[in-house]
């Protein structure tokens, strides 16, 4: 947990705090907005939670941020994750609990009758495990990219998933054992509801998972700036080549979706995301 001695001076004075241990991810900005911002490179608390929804915000980036940076002298302060995201009968959920392993990037659960699905991977605790084992445990563990893998084996270890990347993510040993490895530029499909789009770019193993049609998880290869209030993709964390990038998100407005789930930044929803997606391809090609 956060250190009070290591308080940062910048917090405003009340139950909320940062400490110094803050990396700056950025998680606590898009999850408590009212609560969190950037001061002189780190995370502070700029105003206390004023309402209850303020403050679930807060415990919300309490519980995810990968480097357990924010404290609170609240007694309720008990995790409530993994936390319900998106319309409620699609039984889609944030974990919580990221890892500092893969830079705070936020990974997701979604409960299906036909296998539930990890994508990417939070910090392992027993206390997840048994959260995700009440509500029917692992059948499947998706990788966007080899950036966000965390800690992937512990929860295979406990579940016994079939793990999934791209081949040409599976750079080390240990990802080349993956059960479902993917090849080349075409979908793959994992089951009805589940797509698999191999989007080279900000890796050359970059890949999206589609959910019914309507959620995008995106890893980094499509996020939201709240500053820029639109789509974007990172072009100085780019590591493989940002042309094939930009063709790979060509491909995505063939595609029917109203949720875009990336691995670092905001989630995003609009009922008109071809119209997104062709300013966010736009913007990438000035
Ligand atoms: S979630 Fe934690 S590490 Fe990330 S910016 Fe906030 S305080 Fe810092
Ligand atoms: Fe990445």
């Amino acid at each position: 947990m956060a250190r009070l001695s290591l308080k940062r001076e910048q917090n405003k004075n009340g139950p909320f705090f940062v400490d110094t241990s803050c990396i700056e991810c950025g998680t606590c900005y898009w999850m408590a907005p009212n609560t969190f911002k950037s001061s002189e490179g780190k995370s502070a608390v700029y105003s206390q939670p004023q309402n209850s929804t303020e403050e679930e915000e807060a415990l919300k980036a309490l519980f995810s941020c990968p480097t357990f940076s924010i404290g609170s002298s609240e007694k309720k302060v008990e995790s409530y994750f993994p936390f319900p995201f998106g319309e409620p009968e699609d039984l889609v959920f944030l974990t919580g609990y990221h890892s500092e392993k893969s830079f705070g990037a936020t990974s997701y659960f979604i409960q299906r009758k036909d296998g539930n699905i990890l994508i990417d991977s939070p910090r392992y605790l027993k206390k997840m495990a048994t959260k995700l084992e009440k509500k029917g445990g692992l059948r499947f563990q998706y990788l966007t990219h080899r950036d966000d893998i965390g800690d992937t084996d512990s929860y295979w270890k406990h579940f016994q998933t079939q793990r999934i990347i791209h081949q040409d993510d599976a750079t080390r040993e240990d990802l080349r054992k993956y059960e479902i490895q993917l090849k080349g530029n075409d979908s793959f499909s994992l089951d009805d509801d589940l797509e698999i789009i191999p989007v080279p770019g900000h890796t050359k193993g970059s890949s999206v998972l589609l959910f019914k049609n309507k959620y995008l998880f995106t890893g980094d290869h499509l996020a939201y700036s709240k500053k820029l209030q639109q789509l974007i993709a990172f072009k100085n964390h780019c590591w493989y080549n940002f042309e094939e990038q930009i063709k790979s998100m060509e491909k995505l407005l063939q595609l029917q979706f109203e949720y875009v789930l990336p691995g670092h930044g905001a989630p995003f929803h609009s009922k008109q995301m071809k119209k997104e997606l062709k300013k966010c391809i736009d913007w990438m090609k000035a």
